[in-house]
């Protein structure tokens, strides 16, 4: 079997969110404690959104200052930016050739940032997912924590992993370089794992504090819809008394959150800070109001994130530090990327 490791990534684009914490970065922090993690600020990723970028780099600190922040070790565990590490754009480009122009047409991030003028999208956004296969499999990571939005990137990211196995199934065998993967009653020899992703909880899915049927997203105008792990305790606070709700109390059971999307949202946001569940969360506050809630709530966000942005401005201020564990994570991570794509190029026979 392939040995169990975590890769996950986060664009270096604005305001980190509660969406983010919650839905990545917590989980990262909590993986770490027993799997070993790489975790990257995908800087190439970036230039799909916007390619040019007056402060790329310093956002690249500041994801990275909110990796450390929140708790993740870069001595343990592997902290860096991609385009340190060349081997992650050599292997989209074996992929782009692996992948199918269907496949990424499929995807309903590209339809969404596409918009309706598909044809002037760049070539980056579409190709995309064969870049966030190439992140995860170059190191033949078998887990990504990601928010639920990144599912189907992940589906993507086996399909290509299965192919690639497949059609290079020969020279995987001959160079005696393959590993058992189990599928169905089947077993096959693969060189790249079929990554799963690792998702779910009540905050996997955190959604806009102005509209429940819009996500939480670093692009959304409204400044209202989203606490940022910036935040001041102020801000949150006005953030979450803003919130958009309906007037009925919080029910008891989880039924009762049916077609109440915005108060269903502030009740996983609750579960995820507190670290429970929404059944939880509605034993506690089952029968009162927003007037109740929405306090208790503002109260643990600060309590919860406050320390976090606090943490993040002191390690801003050093930006030779955090430059310095991204060249040291840089280099651990290359010479992982390195060693599989030596075997990939010989497999391929280039
Ligand atoms: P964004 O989607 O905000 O542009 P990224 O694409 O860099 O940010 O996503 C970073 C991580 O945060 C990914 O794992 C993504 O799934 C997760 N994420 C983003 N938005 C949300 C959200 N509203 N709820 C839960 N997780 C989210
Ligand atoms: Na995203």
């Amino acid at each position: 079997a392939f040995k169990p490791l975590i890769f996950s990534g986060v664009q270096p684009t604005g305001n980190l969110h509660l969406g983010n914490y919650l839905g990545a970065i917590r989980k990262f922090v909590a993986l770490q404690e027993t799997m070993d993690c790489i975790y990257c600020v995908v800087d190439l990723h970036s230039l799909t959104a916007q390619l040019v970028h007056e402060d790329l780099k310093d956002q690249t600190r500041q994801i990275t200052a909110a990796f450390l922040a929140a708790g993740i070790d870069p001595d343990k565990h592997i902290v860096f930016n991609q385009s340190r590490v060349m081997q992650h754009a050599e292997l989209a480009w074996i992929f782009n050739c692996v992948a199918r122009i269907g496949w990424m047409n499929r995807m309903t991030q590209f339809k969404d940032k596409a918009g309706k003028d598909r044809e002037n999208a760049s070539l980056g956004l579409l190709a995309y997912p064969s870049l966030m296969a190439a992140d995860i499999l170059v190191y033949r990571a078998t887990h990504v924590p990601v928010g639920d939005d990144q599912k189907q990137h992940l589906e993507l990211t086996r399909d290509i992993a299965q192919k690639f196995n497949n059609d290079f199934s020969h020279r995987i065998a001959e160079l005696g370089v393959g590993v058992e993967i189990q599928m169905g009653d089947e077993t096959v020899n693969g060189f790249f794992p079929l990554t799963e992703p690792v998702i779910g909880g009540p905050a996997a899915r955190i959604m806009s504090l102005r509209d429940g049927s819009k996500k939480m997203s670093k692009s959304d105008p409204s400044d209202l819809s989203r606490i940022n792990l910036t935040d001041d305790a102020d801000t949150i606070s006005k953030k979450i008394k803003k919130a958009k709700t309906d007037p009925e109390a919080l029910p008891s059971e989880i039924a009762g959150l049916a077609s109440r999307p915005e108060a269903e949202n502030l009740v996983g946001i609750y579960a995820g800070l507190a670290d429970t569940s929404k059944e939880a969360v509605l034993k506690e506050y089952g029968g009162q109001q927003f007037s109740v809630f929405k306090p208790a709530l503002a109260d643990l966000a600060v309590e919860k994130m406050a320390p976090i942005a606090g943490e993040m401005r002191r390690l801003m201020a050093d930006p030779g530090h955090i430059d310095g564990v991204l060249r040291n994570g840089g280099e651990r991570a290359g010479v992982l990327a390195e060693a599989n794509m030596k075997t990939v190029r010989d497999i391929i026979g280039l």
